[in-house]
């Protein structure tokens, strides 16, 4: 090697190390050239700004290749904002928009609401993106949920209703399409006795039907995916902020027929609670992701979302936590970090 060489060598390597210190800090695509993406748990998210990324029990939407994901703002803890982020690997988040504001979009509901669990929605019908959340008071005692819409994404939301849905006491809450469009809002119930399925009407604004789901048996943080014709349930059980064991149900009817919650992992969800079960449809396979908050580590501000693949079986699910794992949006695949 000639002295040019080395030295054009040592600054790139300068360079190279110049970069990655800069990059360092944030949570940046380690993608490789053939696809495959690493994703690392248990860190702070931080946008390309360096920013955290403040979107706590997130919800997700894809629109082609661009994921989007809303969720709690925890950046004042209590009373909480939500915010719009946007991805195409799941790791680098940029920050679309604050969407609702916390006593300024909806002034008439006051600024001490407790905005908590926003999921987001595209109704293909009305066009409109249509948010839904618990809509909390500060000892709990309200009991409600609420509904926003905007025409676009990143547009102006409007509240289009608050309260208990269809008059019945909700708190957690989660949503899930099916197939035909049909959209749901699960939510706990009554005093954080049941699940209530409702299904939300044509056009998303509104509770249109309700069924008592897992009576008495004190489920929260629940996420449906559907795979073929069978439905999977992951949720928590009600501890406040503290981890508990995440516990699988399924059923080949949303309305009826759940199996008997079985424990999957460890006994506390690898110190996380449901928020979302994500599907990476690619070439060769199909991933599922769950993603769980690992709230209030240490501080509500500074929880972590927390990302791994699980494998269904018929009528079960492999759940294990991985610190890393390498994710190939292409294929579809998902293998451990290499
Ligand atoms: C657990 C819920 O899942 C969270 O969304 C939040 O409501 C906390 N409880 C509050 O203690």
């Amino acid at each position: 090697m000639s002295r040019h060489t080395h030295l054009a060598t040592a600054l790139l390597c300068i360079g190279l190390m110049a970069m990655s210190t800069a990059c360092g800090t944030g949570r940046h695509s380690t993608g490789t050239p053939d696809n495959w993406v690493t994703i690392t748990n248990g860190q702070l998210w931080l946008t390309p700004e360096g920013d955290t990324v403040q979107a706590h029990a997130p919800g997700f939407l894809r629109q082609g290749n661009t994921w989007y994901m809303v969720g709690e703002d925890r950046g004042k803890e209590y009373n909480p904002d939500v915010n719009l982020y946007s991805s195409t690997d799941l790791q680098t988040w940029h920050f679309v928009k604050k969407i609702i504001r916390n006593g300024v979009t909806s002034p008439d509901l006051g600024t001490k609401r407790m905005i908590e669990r926003a999921k987001i929605l595209y109704n293909a019908k009305t066009k409109r993106y249509v948010v839904w959340c618990h809509w909390e008071a500060s000892n709990y005692g309200a009991s409600e949920a609420a509904c926003f819409s905007s025409d676009r994404i990143d547009g102006d939301y409007r509240l289009e209703w608050s309260g208990r849905p269809m008059g019945i006491k909700s708190r957690d809450c989660n949503v899930f399409v099916d197939n035909d469009g049909t959209a749901y809002f699960i939510a706990t119930t009554e005093e954080n006795q049941h699940l209530g399925l409702f299904r939300l009407s044509d056009n998303y604004l509104s509770a249109a039907a309700h069924t008592q789901l897992f009576p008495g048996q004190q489920r929260e943080a629940p996420a449906i995916v559907r795979l073929g014709n069978r439905y999977f349930m992951f949720s928590s059980a009600c501890t406040g902020w503290a981890p508990n064991q995440c516990k699988l149900s399924w059923t080949d009817d949303l309305h009826r027929g759940w199996s008997d919650l079985e424990p999957i992992g460890d006994s506390k969800a690898f110190r996380t609670q449901p928020a979302a079960i994500l599907e990476i449809r690619g070439t060769r396979a199909t991933t599922y992701l769950y993603v769980g908050d690992r709230w209030k580590d240490p501080t509500l501000a500074e929880t972590k979302t927390i990302m791994f693949p699980v494998t269904f079986t018929d009528t079960s699910c492999d759940f294990q936590y991985r610190d890393s794992f390498q994710i190939n949006f292409k294929t579809g695949e998902w293998r451990e970090k290499r």
